[in-house]
């Protein structure tokens, strides 16, 4: 069989902008992306597509209507479709057993459910989703329990490897693509199958194949080594504040070493977005329930320095302005987990916000690309039931800065480099304070013109400001 259509359930972060990318590269086959929510259909088949994600808007534009389909007819879809991606969320389980750790493949399971309801000819069953090693066994369970007489079903686990805001760019120069399957012939002609799909356009060499548990594995395993990354980083970054070393040169002097690579060694307030914590506790799970309990607490430790470092870093905004931040009006700038993205989902700037709002601040907040309900959902705490006062969002940094007595940086959008800080200092309430929690600003610059600034993993020499995050010395 050679694939003519494809089916993906799940029309979000992964399934929407990989499967325009196969459009694309694949003009001949006809994929349509269905999701059981109308809205974001909507949204996938309007001028303002669900996320914002460089570059998605034109691949959209060349596909939709010719090859390319967005639809809330799932039944449809999954009958005429040769293979099905599942590309449907996994979040961490909120309740019951592995509360807290373990990922909720309820989403899965329906999906899978679905296609068992609907399939009346053979299909190729793909697991996009990033799922616990050994979920491949769960749905061909649940397929093989509810077929059609005759049906036969080949699962594959094809785990997604692109970063948010850089979706397209990772989709389409790809480092590899990762295809398990079983080692069995209707296995191995099925990868066979999918190889061809992706060797529209990655070189054959790039398409790794493996059996299934293994990439299952490898997924959570790359971002884990990823995670890892960040988190020792960032736990040097507290050793440069106390002792005088400045963690960019160490991210240099250490990044430089082929062996360790320069890639993913920017120390930050700490890693957000909805996959590094997700997953990595997924692994902590799996691994206490193999009794492998040495295992799980060092994965742990990678999310608990992440935890420690945006504790760390709203602490240190606190301890500097006085030790109080009641009533005090402090800037935002980014609310988006990293720049080039909408995204908020675990964004270090939610925990950064809602520490100052514990504390009595009032926010001003500006992201390019948040939307205000969003921030205003993500920043909902019972205790704080007049958010509406307490929060205010704005159209672009100068307005947000205005009548404020401290900035703190949380994601590192380009524009926020740009600003007109001469401008935005004369507008703010003195001392004014600088935090970035990206390290993307000129810090002596912007100290001439007369702010105190403060950043991580930097010891800054002005007496005023020579002090570690965290630590109780006096100004
Ligand atoms: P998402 O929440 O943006 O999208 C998931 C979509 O699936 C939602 O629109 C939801 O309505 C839909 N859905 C759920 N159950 C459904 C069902 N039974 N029928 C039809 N639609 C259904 O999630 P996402 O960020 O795209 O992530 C999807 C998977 O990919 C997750 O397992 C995630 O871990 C993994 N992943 C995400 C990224 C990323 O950057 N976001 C990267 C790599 C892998
Ligand atoms: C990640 C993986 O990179 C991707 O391969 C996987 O498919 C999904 O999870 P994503 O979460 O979208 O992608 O973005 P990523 O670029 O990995 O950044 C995650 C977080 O780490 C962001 O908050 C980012 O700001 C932070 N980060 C990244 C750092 O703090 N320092 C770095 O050096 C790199």
């Amino acid at each position: 069989m050679t694939i003519k259509k494809i089916c993906c359930i799940g029309a979000g972060y992964v399934g929407g902008p990989t499967c325009s990318v196969i459009a694309l590269k694949c003009p001949e086959i006809i994929v349509t992306v269905v999701d059981k929510c109308k809205e974001r259909i909507a949204q996938w088949n309007s001028d303002r597509l669900p996320i914002y994600e460089p570059g998605l808007d034109d691949v959209v534009e060349k596909c939709r209507g010719k090859n390319l389909f967005f639809s809330t007819d799932i039944e449809r879809a999954i009958e005429e479709a040769d293979l099905i991606f599942i590309s449907v969320n996994t979040p961490t389980k909120t309740f019951g057993h592995g509360n807290g750790k373990a990922a909720d493949l309820k989403y899965v399971e329906s999906a899978a459910r679905m296609i068992a309801q609907i399939a009346t000819s053979n299909k190729i069953v793909v697991e996009k989703s990033t799922v616990p090693v050994r979920a491949a066994e769960s749905i061909m369970n649940i397929l093989n329990a509810n077929h059609k007489p005759g049906v036969e079903y080949q699962i594959l686990s094809n785990p997604e490897f692109l970063a948010e805001g850089t979706a397209i760019n990772d989709l389409i120069n790809a480092d590899r693509v990762l295809i398990g399957g079983a080692n069995t012939p209707g296995g191995q002609s099925a990868i066979e199958e999918l190889c061809q799909v992706y060797e529209h356009w990655i070189p054959r060499k790039n398409i790794l194949t493996t059996n299934t548990w293994s990439s299952e594995l490898s997924k959570l395993a790359a971002n884990a080594f990823l995670a890892q990354k960040i988190s020792s980083i960032n736990a040097l970054s507290a050793i440069c504040e106390a002792t005088g070393a400045d963690i960019s040169e160490v991210a240099v002097a250490v990044g430089m070493d082929k062996r360790i690579g320069k890639e993913f060694l920017q120390a930050s307030v700490g890693f957000g977005g909805s996959c590094f914590k997700k997953d990595i506790l997924n692994l902590v799970y799996i691994s206490e329930c193999l009794n492998l309990p040495a295992v799980a607490a060092y994965w742990q430790q990678v999310i608990d320095m992440n935890e420690y470092q945006k504790t760390r870093f709203s602490a240190g905004v606190i301890e500097s302005l006085f030790n109080t931040v009641t009533d005090k009006k402090i800037t935002i700038l980014g609310f988006a987990f990293k720049k080039n993205t909408g995204d908020t989902r675990e964004s270090p700037a939610i925990h950064v916000a809602k520490t100052l709002l514990d504390e009595g601040a009032i926010l001003h907040i500006y992201d390019p690309k948040v939307e205000e309900s969003q921030i205003i959902e993500d920043l909902s705490m019972d205790h704080v039931p007049d958010l509406k006062h307490k929060v205010k969002i704005y159209p672009d940094a100068y307005s947000a800065t205005k009548n404020t007595h401290a900035i703190v940086l949380c994601t590192e959008w380009d524009e926020f480099m740009q600003l007109d800080y001469e401008r935005i200092y004369s507008e703010m309430t003195k001392p004014a304070y600088i935090f970035d929690g990206r390290k993307i600003l000129q810090h002596d610059r912007l100290q001439k013109i007369g702010f105190i600034v403060q950043t991580i993993g930097k010891k800054l020499t002005r007496s005023a400001i020579s002090r570690s995050w965290g630590s109780q010395s006096q100004i």
